[in-house]
């Protein structure tokens, strides 16, 4: 029984996943996909650890019995005709990169409550100008998706003072944090925010929430912060919604086509700051060890972890 590789990563990439992933299990066969893999291989086959599969890579394993994810979002996988139907399919969930999306989330709230942004287009025009201050506990942001990032981007937020609400599907709970679910939770909670984080699973109920609808009930001078899909929001709306002045500023790291085409009026928009996709990247390091703890299991025949509700759809 063998593991397989199948992604599609650059030679560099390829060889310090497969260092890790090995690292951590030892002793395991492993085969990398490639167009020419022999039919007898695919037939070994046990699980099939996954990063953007190419076309093709999940076809002919008969003996398949887990899919394993090293992204966090299985949005692009969910919707790849080659994913086999029936077999678990486990997404990454790693603590390491948890608290890399808690960074880059405090990063943008903090920039937002003081004004840095603003600073930095000042710096660009030579421009010594002033503006009020405003304390943590008076601003309040909105945490969309309180699962493994939303819970612990909510939990750093409220350590640094932030007023913090969180919203998520089914109603849930969190020490310190408001909650609220439901699309009655979202209309009530989004005139109240300042920023909106926004950390949902790009699913057919979450496609495209950020349009003209959604801005118009946001807070007049209130900010975007999208570090989850960039098919959560409709760019055209966007656009419309900082040139009326609805929207304050937007920090964008996901987006529809990525890499961000060079035309892209979003690139040298005043009030937009741009990621290229990289809020909570997955480390090789922690991420190989999430996987093993996945492979262990499996061999053991203990419950997996971390595995997709495909119906759900995350
Ligand atoms: P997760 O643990 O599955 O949490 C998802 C949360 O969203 C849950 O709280 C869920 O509600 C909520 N949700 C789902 N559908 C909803 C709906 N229709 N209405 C309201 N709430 C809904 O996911 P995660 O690990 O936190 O990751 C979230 C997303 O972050 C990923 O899917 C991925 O797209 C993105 N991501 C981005 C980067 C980056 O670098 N930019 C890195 C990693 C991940 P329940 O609690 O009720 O289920
Ligand atoms: C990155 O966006 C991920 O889903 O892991």
């Amino acid at each position: 029984m063998s593991l397989l590789l199948a992604a599609s990563f650059d030679n560099a990439e390829r060889a310090r996943w497969l260092a890790e992933l090995q690292g951590h299990l030892p002793g395991e066969q492993w085969c990398v996909w490639h167009p020419g893999l022999a039919a007898g291989e695919r037939e070994e086959v046990e699980v099939a650890i996954v990063a953007n599969p190419p076309p093709g890579s999940l076809a002919g394993l008969p003996r398949l019995r887990l899919v394993q994810s090293l992204w966090a979002g299985v949005d692009r996988l969910l919707r790849d005709p080659g994913l086999p139907a029936g077999v678990p399919l486990a997404r990454m969930v790693d603590p390491a990169m948890n608290e890399a999306m808690a960074e880059t989330a405090l990063w943008a709230v903090l920039s937002l409550q003081r004004g840095f942004y603003d600073y930095a287009r000042q710096q660009r025009q030579a421009q010594w100008l002033q503006h009020g201050q405003r304390r943590a506990d008076q601003v309040a942001v909105l945490v969309l998706g309180l699962g493994e990032m939303g819970r612990t981007v909510a939990l750093r937020l409220l350590a640094n003072g932030y007023r913090v609400t969180a919203w998520s599907r089914r109603p849930a709970r969190l020490d310190g944090v408001l909650t609220c679910s439901g699309p009655e939770g979202l209309q009530a909670a989004l005139p109240e925010a300042d920023i909106v984080i926004n950390l949902l699973p790009l699913t057919p109920h979450t496609e495209g929430l950020f349009d003209a609808r959604t801005f118009t009930r946001m807070r007049e001078g209130s900010s975007l912060v999208n570090l989850a899909r960039g098919g959560h929001v409709v760019e055209a709306d966007l656009l419309v919604a900082l040139e009326e002045g609805r929207l304050r500023h937007a920090v964008l790291d996901v987006f529809r086509e990525e890499p961000l085409p060079a035309g892209n009026l979003l690139w040298s928009h005043p009030r937009v700051t741009v990621l290229p996709h990289v809020a909570a990247q997955t480390d090789p390091t922690t991420a190989a060890a999430v996987v093993a703890a996945n492979v262990r299991a499996l061999r053991a025949g203990q419950p997996l972890h971390h595995l997709v509700d495909r119906l759900a759809g995350y």
